[in-house]
Protein backbone atom coordinates (compact mmCIF):
# COMPACT_ATOMS: atom_id res chain seq x y z
CA UNK A 1 0.00 0.00 0.00
CA UNK A 2 2.91 2.51 0.53
CA UNK A 3 5.26 3.01 -1.85
CA UNK A 4 8.53 4.58 -1.91
CA UNK A 5 10.18 6.31 -4.28
CA UNK A 6 13.95 7.23 -3.87
CA UNK A 7 15.16 10.37 -5.62
CA UNK A 8 18.26 9.49 -7.29
CA UNK A 9 18.97 13.43 -6.80
CA UNK A 10 21.37 12.00 -3.49
CA UNK A 11 22.86 9.29 -5.34
CA UNK A 12 26.19 9.07 -6.90
CA UNK A 13 26.09 10.31 -10.27
CA UNK A 14 29.01 8.30 -10.92
CA UNK A 15 27.94 5.23 -10.60
CA UNK A 16 23.88 5.99 -11.16
CA UNK A 17 22.88 2.28 -12.87
CA UNK A 18 24.48 0.96 -9.86
CA UNK A 19 22.53 2.96 -7.42
CA UNK A 20 19.43 2.57 -8.94
CA UNK A 21 19.59 -0.93 -8.75
CA UNK A 22 20.72 -0.79 -5.41
CA UNK A 23 17.34 0.80 -4.16
CA UNK A 24 15.33 -1.66 -6.55
CA UNK A 25 16.92 -4.65 -4.72
CA UNK A 26 16.46 -2.82 -1.16
CA UNK A 27 12.39 -2.70 -2.04
CA UNK A 28 11.96 0.57 -3.80
CA UNK A 29 8.36 1.00 -5.41
CA UNK A 30 9.29 4.16 -7.84
CA UNK A 31 12.34 5.60 -8.88
CA UNK A 32 12.25 9.15 -8.67
CA UNK A 33 13.74 11.73 -11.45
CA UNK A 34 14.01 15.01 -10.65
CA UNK A 35 14.53 17.71 -13.60
CA UNK A 36 15.39 21.34 -12.36
CA UNK A 37 15.93 23.91 -15.01
CA UNK A 38 17.33 26.70 -13.38
CA UNK A 39 14.79 28.95 -14.13
CA UNK A 40 12.03 27.57 -12.08
CA UNK A 41 14.28 26.46 -9.12
CA UNK A 42 17.62 27.49 -8.29
CA UNK A 43 19.43 24.57 -9.66
CA UNK A 44 19.99 22.30 -12.88
CA UNK A 45 20.32 18.93 -12.89
CA UNK A 46 18.50 16.08 -15.48
CA UNK A 47 17.00 15.61 -18.87
CA UNK A 48 15.72 13.18 -21.29
CA UNK A 49 19.76 12.05 -22.46
CA UNK A 50 19.56 10.72 -18.48
CA UNK A 51 16.42 9.24 -18.29
CA UNK A 52 16.88 7.51 -21.81
CA UNK A 53 20.19 6.18 -20.01
CA UNK A 54 18.45 4.62 -17.00
CA UNK A 55 15.67 3.21 -18.87
CA UNK A 56 17.21 -0.17 -19.48
CA UNK A 57 18.55 -0.48 -16.02
CA UNK A 58 15.20 -1.21 -13.78
CA UNK A 59 11.62 -2.15 -14.12
CA UNK A 60 10.15 0.20 -11.83
CA UNK A 61 8.18 2.73 -13.08
CA UNK A 62 10.40 6.13 -13.52
CA UNK A 63 8.47 8.90 -11.61
CA UNK A 64 9.39 12.32 -13.33
CA UNK A 65 9.01 15.51 -11.43
CA UNK A 66 9.55 17.90 -13.39
CA UNK A 67 10.68 21.49 -12.21
CA UNK A 68 10.61 23.40 -15.02
CA UNK A 69 9.49 26.46 -17.28
CA UNK A 70 7.31 25.90 -19.89
CA UNK A 71 6.92 22.23 -19.44
CA UNK A 72 5.11 21.47 -22.51
CA UNK A 73 8.23 22.15 -24.50
CA UNK A 74 9.25 19.04 -22.78
CA UNK A 75 6.67 16.17 -22.12
CA UNK A 76 6.91 14.50 -25.17
CA UNK A 77 10.47 14.26 -24.76
CA UNK A 78 10.72 12.80 -21.67
CA UNK A 79 7.82 10.43 -22.22
CA UNK A 80 9.82 9.08 -25.20
CA UNK A 81 13.10 8.75 -22.66
CA UNK A 82 10.99 6.34 -20.83
CA UNK A 83 9.08 8.51 -18.18
CA UNK A 84 5.99 6.26 -16.49
CA UNK A 85 4.46 9.50 -14.85
CA UNK A 86 5.50 12.72 -15.45
CA UNK A 87 4.45 15.18 -12.78
CA UNK A 88 3.88 19.30 -13.45
CA UNK A 89 3.58 22.10 -10.81
CA UNK A 90 0.90 24.13 -10.93
CA UNK A 91 2.59 26.93 -10.49
CA UNK A 92 4.53 26.08 -14.37
CA UNK A 93 1.65 25.55 -15.89
CA UNK A 94 -0.35 28.74 -17.75
CA UNK A 95 -2.97 26.25 -19.00
CA UNK A 96 -2.86 23.17 -16.39
CA UNK A 97 -5.44 21.19 -18.07
CA UNK A 98 -3.64 21.44 -21.21
CA UNK A 99 -0.11 19.62 -19.80
CA UNK A 100 -1.91 17.22 -17.65
CA UNK A 101 -3.65 15.90 -21.19
CA UNK A 102 -0.43 16.12 -23.17
CA UNK A 103 1.30 13.89 -20.75
CA UNK A 104 -1.83 11.52 -20.85
CA UNK A 105 -1.60 11.98 -25.14
CA UNK A 106 1.82 10.69 -24.93
CA UNK A 107 0.59 7.72 -22.93
CA UNK A 108 2.13 8.50 -19.81
CA UNK A 109 0.52 8.87 -16.16
CA UNK A 110 -0.30 12.20 -15.28
CA UNK A 111 0.81 13.89 -11.91
CA UNK A 112 0.58 17.55 -10.47
CA UNK A 113 3.02 19.21 -8.10
CA UNK A 114 1.87 21.78 -5.45
CA UNK A 115 4.73 24.08 -3.73
CA UNK A 116 4.66 24.54 -0.02
CA UNK A 117 2.62 27.92 -0.52
CA UNK A 118 0.34 26.63 -3.13
CA UNK A 119 -3.44 26.25 -1.93
CA UNK A 120 -5.09 22.59 -2.48
CA UNK A 121 -7.53 24.62 -4.57
CA UNK A 122 -5.38 25.30 -7.39
CA UNK A 123 -6.15 21.33 -8.56
CA UNK A 124 -9.67 21.18 -7.14
CA UNK A 125 -10.65 21.23 -10.94
CA UNK A 126 -7.96 18.97 -12.49
CA UNK A 127 -8.08 16.18 -9.60
CA UNK A 128 -10.13 13.81 -11.93
CA UNK A 129 -7.63 14.29 -14.79
CA UNK A 130 -4.90 13.24 -12.23
CA UNK A 131 -3.35 9.81 -11.25
CA UNK A 132 -1.20 11.25 -8.92
CA UNK A 133 -1.20 14.40 -6.94
CA UNK A 134 2.27 15.82 -5.40
CA UNK A 135 2.93 17.68 -2.67
CA UNK A 136 6.39 19.45 -1.65
CA UNK A 137 7.40 19.22 1.63
CA UNK A 138 9.88 21.56 1.16
CA UNK A 139 10.64 24.28 -1.67
CA UNK A 140 11.82 22.76 -4.33
CA UNK A 141 15.73 22.79 -5.85
CA UNK A 142 17.60 20.58 -3.54
CA UNK A 143 17.94 17.64 -1.76
CA UNK A 144 18.80 17.82 1.80
CA UNK A 145 16.02 20.06 3.76
CA UNK A 146 13.92 20.35 6.23
CA UNK A 147 10.44 19.62 5.86
CA UNK A 148 7.87 21.54 6.54
CA UNK A 149 5.00 20.39 8.75
CA UNK A 150 2.39 23.05 7.75
CA UNK A 151 2.08 21.28 4.76
CA UNK A 152 0.54 17.77 6.45
CA UNK A 153 -3.19 19.08 6.63
CA UNK A 154 -2.92 20.02 2.82
CA UNK A 155 -2.03 15.95 2.29
CA UNK A 156 -5.43 15.42 4.30
CA UNK A 157 -7.21 17.86 2.62
CA UNK A 158 -6.06 15.82 -1.08
CA UNK A 159 -6.97 12.59 0.61
CA UNK A 160 -10.43 14.33 0.81
CA UNK A 161 -10.29 15.33 -2.56
CA UNK A 162 -9.07 11.88 -4.20
CA UNK A 163 -11.81 9.90 -1.75
CA UNK A 164 -14.58 12.39 -3.60
CA UNK A 165 -13.35 11.04 -6.92
CA UNK A 166 -13.73 7.52 -6.16
CA UNK A 167 -10.50 6.82 -8.50
CA UNK A 168 -7.12 5.53 -7.49
CA UNK A 169 -5.22 8.81 -7.51
CA UNK A 170 -1.27 8.33 -5.50
CA UNK A 171 -1.05 11.16 -3.06
CA UNK A 172 2.81 11.63 -2.92
CA UNK A 173 4.89 13.70 -0.55
CA UNK A 174 8.54 15.48 -1.04
CA UNK A 175 11.02 16.58 0.62
CA UNK A 176 12.72 15.98 4.17
CA UNK A 177 10.94 12.41 4.41
CA UNK A 178 12.71 10.24 7.12
CA UNK A 179 11.19 7.77 9.09
CA UNK A 180 9.69 10.17 11.49
CA UNK A 181 8.67 12.55 9.25
CA UNK A 182 7.28 10.03 6.59
CA UNK A 183 4.29 8.22 9.65
CA UNK A 184 3.18 11.87 10.04
CA UNK A 185 2.53 11.93 5.98
CA UNK A 186 1.18 8.43 6.27
CA UNK A 187 -1.43 9.54 8.99
CA UNK A 188 -2.01 12.40 6.91
CA UNK A 189 -3.22 10.07 4.33
CA UNK A 190 0.09 10.33 2.06
CA UNK A 191 0.88 6.77 -0.08
CA UNK A 192 3.80 7.26 -1.80
CA UNK A 193 6.74 9.04 -0.28
CA UNK A 194 9.78 10.68 -2.04
CA UNK A 195 13.43 10.19 -0.32
CA UNK A 196 16.49 11.34 -1.24
CA UNK A 197 19.14 12.05 1.29
CA UNK A 198 17.64 9.74 3.73
CA UNK A 199 17.85 6.79 1.45
CA UNK A 200 21.30 7.45 -0.41
CA UNK A 201 23.01 8.77 2.69
CA UNK A 202 22.06 5.59 4.34
CA UNK A 203 25.54 2.65 3.72
CA UNK A 204 22.16 0.10 3.77
CA UNK A 205 19.82 1.20 1.10
CA UNK A 206 16.67 -1.37 2.32
CA UNK A 207 17.12 -0.69 5.79
CA UNK A 208 16.54 3.15 4.80
CA UNK A 209 13.70 1.91 2.52
CA UNK A 210 11.92 -0.06 5.14
CA UNK A 211 12.69 2.32 8.02
CA UNK A 212 10.52 5.01 5.81
CA UNK A 213 8.04 2.22 4.92
CA UNK A 214 7.25 1.87 8.47
CA UNK A 215 8.28 -1.94 8.23
CA UNK A 216 10.94 -2.17 10.90
C1 LIG B 1 13.49 18.70 -4.09
C2 LIG B 1 13.31 17.43 -4.90
C3 LIG B 1 13.27 16.24 -4.03
C4 LIG B 1 14.56 15.98 -3.30
C5 LIG B 1 14.25 15.29 -2.04
O1 LIG B 1 13.52 19.78 -4.93
O2 LIG B 1 12.11 17.49 -5.63
O3 LIG B 1 12.83 15.09 -4.74
O4 LIG B 1 15.47 15.23 -4.02
O5 LIG B 1 15.43 15.17 -1.28
P1 LIG B 1 15.38 14.92 0.29
O6 LIG B 1 14.61 13.65 0.53
O7 LIG B 1 16.81 14.84 0.67
O8 LIG B 1 14.66 16.11 0.91
ZN1 LIG C 1 11.17 15.58 -6.48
Amino acid sequence: MIKIAPSILSADFAQLGKEIIDVEKGGADYIHVDVMDGHFVPNMTIGPLIVEAIRPVTELPLDVHLMIENPDQFIPDFAKAGANIISVHAEACTHLHRSIHLIKENGVKAGVVLNPATPVSAIQHIIHDVDLVLLMTVNPGFGGQAFIPAVLPKITRVRELVSETGREIDVEVDGGVNPVTAKQCIEAGANVLVAGSAIYNSPDRGNAIASIRGTV
